[in-house]
């Protein structure tokens, strides 16, 4: 399962373009510059946007991802910038990061596979020190409508992988939530993000 998921990824990063493009996820943006914080963790970072953007911030930066095309493209971006990022590959289980040592959770367009959603968000909390945040932005189940009028627009086809309000409650349960809606945007990220979609937002400090 993890292969083929890891395969599917490889094989897009290694197009020659930035799939989601090089700049920062713009709801992501606006509210890491709030947050006053020293390290922060990037789950299914991809080619690095959000996380090469922080690092030029100066925060204490580190991201996984399943994909080893990924981490050469996000290294790639990391030195186009300037900067060098701590980015492992493999599965989140096997990675050895300490339980409470991140001041920040960023989770932006992290579809994981359903089967594990629950024990990865488990996990990533685990990790997160009390006081901490995530910050969080992904496709909702209601996206699909629009991925089907505009399949420029990405995004998983699988309901199963699609997030809902309810899933993010029930795995963040210990948390003041400081925003969580579902939301119609207009994206224009790379090639694989573009037009109309319904996305989740999610903000919530670990109590
Ligand atoms: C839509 S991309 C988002 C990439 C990045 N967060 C961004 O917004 O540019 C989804 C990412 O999830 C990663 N992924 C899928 N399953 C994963 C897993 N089990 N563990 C870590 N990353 C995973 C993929 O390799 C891919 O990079």
């Amino acid at each position: 399962m993890a292969k083929e998921e890891a395969k599917k990824w490889d094989d897009r990063y290694r197009e020659k373009e930035y799939a989601y493009g090089i700049k920062p996820n713009v709801f992501f943006k606006k509210e890491i510059e709030k947050l006053n914080i020293s390290k922060i963790l990037f789950g299914a970072e991809g080619e690095g946007r959000n996380a090469v953007f922080t690092k030029t911030l100066g925060h204490d930066v580190v991201a996984f991802d399943i994909s080893h095309e990924a981490k050469k493209k996000a290294l790639k971006l990391a030195e186009q910038n300037g900067v060098t990022l701590d980015y492992k590959v493999g599965e989140l289980p096997n990675l050895g990061f300490k339980p409470k040592s991140f001041d920040v959770i960023a989770l932006i367009y992290a579809h994981f596979p359903s089967i594990i959603r629950q024990e990865y968000h488990k996990m990533l909390d685990t990790l997160l020190k009390p006081g901490g945040y995530i910050i969080f932005e992904a496709f909702s189940k209601n996206h699909l409508k629009y991925k089907m009028e505009n399949p420029k627009v990405g995004g998983p086809g699988d309901l199963d992988v699609l997030f809902s309000i309810d899933e993010l409650k029930s795995d963040f349960k210990n948390y003041n939530i400081i925003q969580l809606e579902e939301k119609t945007i207009e994206l224009d990220e790379g090639i694989y993000h573009i037009g109309q979609g319904s996305v989740i937002r999610f903000i919530a400090k670990k109590q």
